[in-house]
């Protein structure tokens, strides 16, 4: 065998490896087109998987939709509140039904929450929980029952949720969100745990983005100016910005190609384990 021909046998293997054509892909939270989870569905799509926009704003996450399949990929909206379990098992079966088979989740769906833990009402704790966290468990939940053996899947593969750097680290007047990404990555831990013990070959993982430039980072921002926490956004912001020594907020597409390595099988013997997109936010 040349050199040429081991190059070509080499690329064949990584295009293999990395390729999800035949895999049929959900990612919740995704119809804000500037979001992390767009840029995932996106990112899964030009890999080759059929994608599910998953989404409570309609009319955005069908925008979303067409726009991947104007670009050559294969994508449909479903309406889906990652809060109630029921809509979870419709939303599961009927991705079956019409796309024949359910390999990869991605629970990405999520909201923002600020204030001193002082000041901080149970309800407005909650609310956050139940979106962030509670979604989370119950994708995660409905995810395995439907991938493992006998499933209506069945055929096992990738979950991966969407944790934050303050998955890892605490943040000031922000315990709610930060709570809930805390819980995100050791509830994907035992996932991890009890799915490869019992042999269902499903991987958990958790996604760690630094600071991404989308509308819920806007938002964030905004709601921390709002309750007098920070004089302005561009204070913000640029705290934000000088966090990551690699001197900059990051992009969603950065956090979709990591997405789109944790669904491959160029990951297949990482599971439990926290993948860190965040500019170096984490290493100091
Ligand atoms: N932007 C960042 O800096 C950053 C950093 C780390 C992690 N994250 C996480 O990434 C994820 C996506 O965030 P984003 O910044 O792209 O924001 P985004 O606002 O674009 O995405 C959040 C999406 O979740 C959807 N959503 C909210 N409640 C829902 C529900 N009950 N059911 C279904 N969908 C619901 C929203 O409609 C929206 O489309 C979130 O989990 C967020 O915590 C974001």
């Amino acid at each position: 065998m040349t050199r040429l021909d081991r190059k070509l046998k080499m690329n064949e293997r990584l295009q293999r490896e990395f390729s999800l054509v035949g895999k049929v892909a959900m990612v919740t939270g995704a119809a804000r087109h500037d979001g992390i989870g767009a840029a995932c569905a996106q990112a899964l799509a030009d890999a080759g998987a059929k994608v599910v926009v998953a989404d409570v704003m309609d009319e955005q996450g069908r925008q979303v939709a067409d726009s991947i399949n104007a670009a050559g990929g294969s994508a449909v909206y479903m309406h889906l509140d990652v809060r109630s379990e029921a809509a979870w098992m419709r939303a599961i079966a009927d991705t079956v039904h019409a796309l024949g088979g359910f390999d990869v989740l991605v629970n990405n769906a999520g909201t923002t929450g600020n204030g001193l833990i002082e000041d901080l009402p149970l309800a407005e704790w909650k609310r956050v929980r139940s979106i962030n966290l509670d979604g989370v468990f119950l994708g995660t939940k409905q995810g395995i029952v439907a991938m493992r053996p006998g499933g209506v899947a069945g055929k096992g593969v990738a979950i991966i949720n969407m944790g934050s750097v303050t998955s890892l680290v605490g943040v000031a007047s922000s315990s709610s969100y930060v709570g809930c990404k805390g819980g995100v990555r050791l509830l994907t831990k035992c996932a991890a745990i009890e799915c490869g013990r019992l042999e269902y070959n499903i991987r958990v993982n958790t996604m760690v983005p630094g600071f991404i430039e989308t509308g819920l980072l806007k938002d964030g921002c905004q709601n921390m100016v709002d309750q007098g926490l920070v004089q302005s956004v561009e204070e913000i912001r640029e705290l934000f910005r000088s966090g990551h020594p690699i001197g900059r907020i990051g992009r969603p597409m950065e956090i979709g190609m990591g997405v789109c390595f944790l669904a491959s099988d160029a990951s297949s013997f990482i599971t439990g384990a926290d993948l860190v997109v965040d500019g170096g936010y984490t290493a100091q």
